[in-house]
């Protein structure tokens, strides 16, 4: 035991390190070796300080140190120069109307005016010349309309009108009156024939014309009093009135006058006198 002991406390460092080299290359449990549990039995003193080592490299750099406490109080400031001058504040609301001021002084008149220069009429000439056309095929077309869709006729001073509603004798001078016209009144052959064909081409037989012996019994006269002594057109034994009861007349297609009872109804023809310009 005592050569032993001997052996590991001379070699104890070589054992130490062959030791650690076995539990390194084969991964062996340390307690279940036999030369460890020989050399824990033993006290080992330590050997002879061995030479200074080399001096190391320079070490990382430290980590920052804590924050440190508040430091005093420092010292009240001196007073600071003005500002600058602030912005320009926003406008005002408008103020109220001011009072009327006094009439000024009269002016001093403005000098002469250039002569005028020369139209060129030509141009506008031409231009009139167009309108005038214009005007003139308007004019065509109005009486194109007047005849065909209104069923108007007209003679160089007269507008005749056939109104299309059963009225007595004086239902229709009424019609006409307050349209501004009259019972139509054909005063020579050109207006009766004109009237007659207007009903003709109408298609009736009948209306009413404005000749009547209301005022004084067979003494026919146009409703604007004047008597047939220029023209009439009578038809073959008429006017007959029998019983005293025929105080109108009614123009037949044919253009002839018929005398008839005023209380009838049929259509009949007004008539506007043209204006004068
Ligand atoms: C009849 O005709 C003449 C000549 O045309 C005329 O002077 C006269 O005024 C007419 N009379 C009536 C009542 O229309
Ligand atoms: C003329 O008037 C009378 C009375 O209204 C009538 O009986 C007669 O048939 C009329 N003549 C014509 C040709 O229509």
């Amino acid at each position: 035991m005592n050569g032993l002991a001997a052996l590991c406390r001379r070699h104890q460092s070589v054992l130490l390190v062959l030791f650690l080299l076995q539990i390194q290359s084969l991964g062996l449990d340390i307690d279940s070796r036999p030369t460890a549990d020989v050399c824990a039995t033993h006290t080992i003193s330590p050997g002879p300080k061995g030479d200074d080592g080399v001096k190391g490299d320079l070490g990382d750099e430290g980590k920052h140190g804590k924050v440190g406490r508040s430091g005093p109080k420092g010292i009240k400031g001196q007073l600071g120069d003005a500002g600058d001058q602030g912005n320009i504040g926003k406008t005002g609301p408008i103020g109220k109307k001011g009072d009327k001021g006094e009439k000024g002084l009269l002016g001093v008149p403005g000098e002469k005016g250039k002569a005028g220069t020369v139209c060129d009429c030509g141009r506008y000439r031409k231009v009139v010349g167009q309108l005038d056309i214009s005007v003139a095929r308007l004019k065509t077309s109005m009486k194109f309309v007047k005849n065909v869709i209104a069923g108007i006729r007209e003679t160089e001073e007269k507008f005749y009108y056939l109104v299309q509603e059963e009225k007595s004798y004086r239902e229709s001078l009424t019609h006409c009156r307050i349209r501004g016209g009259m019972l139509a009144m054909p005063k020579d052959a050109a207006a009766n024939t004109l009237i007659a064909d207007y009903v003709a081409q109408s298609g009736f037989f009948r209306v009413f014309i404005g000749v009547n012996d209301l005022e004084r019994e067979g003494q026919y006269v146009f409703t604007d009093h004047t008597p047939l002594q220029n023209y009439s057109n009578w038809g073959e034994g008429e006017p007959s009135d029998p019983h005293g009861h025929e105080d109108c007349v009614e123009m037949l297609s044919s253009g002839r006058w018929n005398d008839t009872e005023c209380q009838r109804t049929m259509y009949f023809i007004c008539e506007f006198v043209k204006k004068k310009k």
